[in-house]
């Protein structure tokens, strides 16, 4: 134990400034490294403090990595509104930023320049509250200050089988946090939201919830630091002693606000759920890896090309509901007509298709009293223009249709198509003709896996809108039909003709176990083990997620 920490750990009403240079970072060492110094605003500072103090007993409280003491300041207000006290130590491996004279000028508080990992009280907080320096694995690697190797001598006794490679910093902060609190202490944390979204995060969660009871999340998606454009969660968290048996299957507090602004202005209803950890796995994007041949590209599984449909004009006058002519033909026009997986006649609307030789008399004199309406309203400017010496200024370009649609403007959900009897289709439709049994592709199309793959390739509009271009959409991954045992090929096409005869109420259920068995190959073939549940929670969760 070294003298410095004796001072607080057997008194501590007389904490003195503690200024021990030979353990604080040397500047040649500072200059070259990524301290993660990213900070804190005043107003998350005032959160997290109001969360520490909510929560906590006792009153000696730690500041692992102070910066520029944001929380200790914002702290020393509220004792001042509340009439409490609290002994304030704080930590700063570099030298350069702390307020040293704030610290000496009292002996409530006390500061500590060095590493946290080197960090040995002899006395374990009642609370810790900190903003953990976010430095990626690969900065790691080169940094003397933050070593790997100290890190783990710091941590192997007790956290070994919580580090993994792939760990950001942060989560080391939260080891050592959790080594130097007491038994049931509080800690209330802010940390960049990636742990929700990587793979690392899943091992930080399991160590999360053997260690913590979680009280509270607040969660900002976006622009939380003052610094650092990026997502923040704060956790208000308390030490479950180590090994501890205790059930951790509860549920607490998760609020989500879009970014810190919507948190500014008060009037901003969050997003409060109550869920447990294993609810708040949000996946990466990064984590779908579609290796080539296990994937082959949508454009693969066409004759043909991938084409958007046609452009119907004046609606008013070619399009009917019923077939008003012997020369309307079935279209697909509306996407909420069609309620299924396969395209019913009940879903269809009818367009003039007519080329100057063969229009019949009906249609000619229905044609002739339409261009006289059009002729004398203001609207209709492109059939306006053709009006005049085109005979056959009626006629528009009709596109080849295929045996798959799919509307290329998503809300919530992506549906892939049948259209068996090749119906012509709208120009909010791709059109395509798959070159499989097109049971197996009703199913392969309509899996997760095909779904995240169009997520990914999509971009957001906004509001809960997403629409994939052209050009992203041939791009497609798709489960290559080659790598598929015929036994699963075969369920496969079960479960695609169940989909299109199923009722509305059974759809999930066969979804599923088309996702269930594509997942199976998925997770063999790209050596992972992603769970149904995973998935469909990551897909809901991006493709719900509103910009
Ligand atoms: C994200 S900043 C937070 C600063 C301040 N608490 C705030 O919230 O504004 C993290 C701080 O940790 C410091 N730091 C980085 N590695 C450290 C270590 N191993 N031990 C102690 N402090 C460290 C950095 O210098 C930086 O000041």
């Amino acid at each position: 134990m070294t003298t410095n920490q004796r001072i607080y750990s057997i008194t501590n009403k007389s904490l003195q400034h503690s200024d021990d240079s030979s353990k604080s970072a040397s500047n040649a060492d500072l200059r070259h490294e990524n301290l993660g110094q990213v900070l804190t605003s005043d107003v998350v500072a005032e959160l997290m403090v109001d969360l520490l103090v909510e929560s906590l007993e006792g009153n000696l409280i730690l500041d692992p990595c102070i910066g520029k003491n944001i929380f200790f300041e914002t702290l020393e207000r509220k004792e001042r509104e509340t009439g409490k006290s609290f002994i304030k130590v704080g930590v700063e491996v570099d030298s350069r930023i702390p307020p040293r004279d704030w610290f000496s000028q009292r002996n409530d508080r006390k500061l500590y320049l060095q590493n946290f990992f080197d960090f040995t009280p002899s006395e374990k907080f009642d609370g810790i509250i900190m903003n953990p320096p976010y430095v990626r694995q690969e900065d790691l690697a080169n940094s003397v200050v933050n070593s790997k190797q100290r890190i783990i001598r710091a941590l192997e006794r007790n956290y070994l089988h919580y580090i993994e490679k792939k760990q950001n910093l942060y989560v080391y902060f939260f080891m050592k946090a959790h080594e130097v609190l007491k038994d049931y202490g509080k800690l209330v944390a802010i940390c960049y939201d990636s742990w929700l979204y990587t793979r690392f995060g899943k091992l930080f969660k399991r160590f999360l919830d053997e260690n913590f009871q979680i009280q509270k999340i607040i969660h900002f998606e976006e622009s939380a630091f003052v610094n650092a454009d990026v997502g923040a969660t704060v956790l208000q968290v308390s030490k479950l002693p180590l090994n501890s048996k205790q059930e951790r299957r509860y549920a607490f507090k998760y609020v989500k606000f879009k970014e810190l602004e919507d948190y500014k202005k008060k009037d901003v209803v969050p997003v409060t759920e109550a869920c447990t950890l294993a609810d708040l796995s949000i996946m990466d994007e990064e984590l779908f890896r579609f290796p080539r041949n296990t994937f082959i590209r949508l454009s693969d599984l066409t004759r043909g090309e991938i084409r958007r449909g046609l452009s119907p004009r004046a609606n008013k006058f070619f399009l009917f509901d019923e077939p008003k002519f012997k020369e309307t033909v079935p279209i697909i026009k509306e996407v909420k007509r069609i309620n299924g997986f396969i395209v019913l006649p009940t879903a269809l609307k009818y367009i003039i298709k007519a080329d100057g030789t063969t229009v019949s008399r009906e249609l000619q004199t229905y044609l002739d009293d339409v261009r006289v309406k059009i002729t004398r309203t203001g609207r209709y400017n492109s059939n306006k223009r053709k009006i005049g010496p085109d005979e056959r200024w009626h006629e528009i370009k009709f596109v080849q249709p295929g045996n798959f649609i799919i509307n290329y403007y998503m809300r919530k959900n992506v549906k892939f198509i049948y259209n068996p009897k090749n119906y012509y289709a709208s120009d909010n439709f791709y059109i395509f003709d798959i070159n499989i049994d097109p049971l197996l592709a009703i199913a392969l199309l309509n899996c997760i896996i095909t779904k995240i793959g169009v997520l990914k390739n999509s971009r957001t509009q906004g509001k809960g809108l997403r629409k994939i271009q052209l050009y992203e959409f041939r791009e497609v991954p798709i489960l290559n039909p080659a790598v598929l045992e015929t036994e699963k090929t075969n369920e496969l096409k079960k479960l695609g003709s169940r989909l299109i005869s199923a009722e509305e109420s059974n759809y999930d259920e066969v979804l599923c176990e088309i996702d269930q068995i594509v997942l199976d190959v998925y997770n063999k073939t790209v050596n992972t083990n992603v769970s149904l549940r995973e998935v469909h929670e990551f897909f809901r969760k991006k493709m719900g997620k509103r910009s």
